[in-house]
């Protein structure tokens, strides 16, 4: 055991030494609060924050008043804790799904209006005529019959003319979409379900949308929404952002843990929705690591190189896979680093996932990856992941039928800009 200083403010923390200053802190797990409540029990999200490690993580390394930014957002965790807590957020995150979840959640609406607009939708609904709607594969996923329905419901929906309103229901008619498609609600990948079961699409629609309208107005009268900037945009991280230099007080981010074609697939997760909602966008192409490359000695972590080259004795392929999911990770920090001002902070919390049976040291990777654009690592904290979130099993190998014990923790790398 020895004594570190932990935080920004001096806190002095106790822990046991595991390599790469990893630091096992139970009061991170928040395991008796499911990360699904309150407003973020609005849309399921594949890997979401846990709202109060954030809530503990912007309290500690942040301000009032402060700029906060979340380049890969996902469902929006980080915008809403800013919100109720008073600091500036801008958000980015490629996949569309992603941003009309973040928008929805940290847009308050009063539920009268929302109240009456539903019960608009479901008259209206009863008098369309379901137009001609089409998209690949679309009677693989779905029957006939809800076809028809999910036709006639997103024209009511459309008409919709108040855009914030609009996207409300939008959330809840893409919850429907995923429950009453032939794929399996509780997957994150599209595994055509065995036997569909027969779900009134209006039925749900309505369940959601009520569930929706209660969570949200409740979550807002607990916690009011303060006067703040928010800034949620949908965006390719790769391809610069627009933010002043070091104009970044803190950033609180959880990169996609590798490619989407063997980790969290996000979108496979949104594809169908996607559809309904008339976006052609594949986001797995365009996520972190999706093109793959040749293997070059360039990027700052000598660890990482020793890793693929034990894959490369195994597989070739697999070693490039993963080398290009690094290389756009380390582009990703590269334009992250130069946003943050001088003895600003970074959260990046990463999952070490396992490839070929090794399990890839991501923290320890990121920490050399931050190091080399001028920050100074201060400590990681391991964090277990709640079983409901995260697949605590995966396919480590590719091989159908083979599962490994995998992402049970999750590290949360903190770091300070010094030069
Ligand atoms: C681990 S998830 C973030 C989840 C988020 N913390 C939450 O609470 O919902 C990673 C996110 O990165 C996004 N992403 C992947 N590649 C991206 C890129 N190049 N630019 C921006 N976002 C990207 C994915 O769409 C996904 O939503």
């Amino acid at each position: 055991m020895r004594q570190i200083e932990l935080f920004q403010k001096g806190i002095e923390k106790e822990y046991i030494e595991l390599p790469f200053k990893r630091f096992r802190d139970e009061s991170f797990d928040f395991k008796e609060i499911p990360a699904g409540s309150g407003v973020y029990g609005i849309h399921p999200y594949p890997a979401m924050f846990h709202f109060l490690v954030v809530r503990k993580l912007l309290k500690e390394f942040s301000k009032r008043g402060e700029l906060v930014l979340d380049p890969f957002m996902g469902s929006g965790v980080v915008g809403v804790e800013c919100l109720i807590s008073g600091r500036n957020f801008v958000g980015y995150d490629i996949n569309p799904l992603a941003v009309l979840i973040a928008k929805v959640r940290t847009t308050p609406i009063k539920s009268n209006l929302l109240l009456q607009m539903l019960k608009h939708i479901i008259q209206d609904f009863k008098h369309q005529k379901p137009e001609f709607f089409e998209f690949d594969n679309l009677y693989y996923w779905f029957d006939k019959e809800v076809v028809k329905d999910l036709t006639r419901l997103r024209q009511s929906i459309f008409k919709i003319e108040d855009r914030i309103v609009k996207d409300f229901f939008k959330v809840a008619f893409s919850d429907t979409v995923r429950r009453v498609s032939k794929a399996r609600y509780d997957e994150f990948k599209l595994v055509r379900k065995k036997e569909s079961d027969s779900i009134s699409v209006l039925k749900f629609f309505e369940e959601t949308a009520l569930k929706n309208i209660g969570l949200l107005t409740q979550f807002y009268e607990n916690f009011p929404p303060t006067k703040t900037n928010l800034i949620l945009e949908e965006r390719d991280i790769l391809n610069e952002i627009p933010l002043e230099d070091e104009s970044v007080d803190l950033v609180i981010t959880s990169p996609p843990y590798g490619d989407s074609r063997t980790t969290v697939a996000y979108g496979q997760f949104s594809k169908l929705p996607l559809r309904w909602l008339g976006i052609e966008k594949d986001v797995d192409k365009i996520s972190l690591g999706a093109k793959i490359r040749e293997i070059h000695y360039n990027l700052p972590s000598e660890i990482l190189f020793e890793y693929i080259e034990k894959i490369a004795v195994e597989d070739e392929r697999r070693a490039k896979e993963v080398f290009s999911y690094y290389e756009d990770l380390y582009s990703s920090i590269r334009i992250i680093s130069r946003k943050v001002k001088k003895n600003g902070f970074v959260c990046f919390v990463v999952g070490n996932r396992k490839v070929k049976g090794v399990e890839l040291p991501t923290d320890k990777i990121s920490v050399d990856f931050f190091s080399a654009e001028g920050f100074e690592h201060q400590i990681t904290i391991v964090r277990e992941i709640s079983r409901k979130r995260m697949p605590h099993k995966n396919s480590p190998s590719n091989i159908k039928g083979m599962k490994d014990e995998t992402m049970k923790y999750e590290y949360i790398v903190i770091l300070k800009k010094t030069s």
